[in-house]
């Protein structure tokens, strides 16, 4: 009986670890793949990357680096999407200005950084 319980409490708890662990992660992947040119709360050489999921591509008014391909570009940022772009970013927008730097081959560094994307956790941003 006291094993079921265990178990139970186990099973309540193991999800909110797995993502805590995840944006963790994420956050490593961000500090070494993206801090060179972004940060979550404001533009860098690349836009600000706060609430990035919901979106729209190239949109941001006070960015002023974007590429024609990136600002006429025509989707609004899912998951999915940023998964795609992250893997293979001139696959997604030929001409991008984000050619090779943000590219991440394994999918579970991409999955993660994700995360913590969505956690808007600005405590590594580098804003002047
Ligand atoms: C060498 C600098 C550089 C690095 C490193 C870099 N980016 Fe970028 N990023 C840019 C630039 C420049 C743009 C604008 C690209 C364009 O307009 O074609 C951009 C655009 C983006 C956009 C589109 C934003 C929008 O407003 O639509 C996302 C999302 C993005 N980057 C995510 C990332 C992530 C996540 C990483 C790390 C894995 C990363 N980038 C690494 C420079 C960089």
């Amino acid at each position: 009986m006291r094993f079921r319980l265990i178990g139970a409490i186990a099973c309540l708890i193991a999800p909110g670890l797995a993502s805590s662990q995840g944006t963790e992660a994420g956050k490593d992947v961000f500090h070494a793949k993206c801090l060179a040119c972004h940060a979550i709360s404001c533009n860098r050489v690349g836009p600000k990357l706060g609430g990035i999921i919901g979106r729209k591509v190239g949109s941001l008014p006070d960015f002023e680096g974007y590429s024609a391909e990136m600002k006429s570009a025509e989707f609004v940022w899912s998951d999915e999407k940023l998964d795609e772009f992250l893997a293979d970013p001139t696959g997604t927008i030929p001409g991008t200005l984000m050619a090779f730097a943000g590219k991440l081959e394994n999918p579970s560094d991409r999955r993660n950084l994700i995360e913590f994307l969505k956690t808007g956790d600005t405590s590594l941003d580098l804003c002047f």
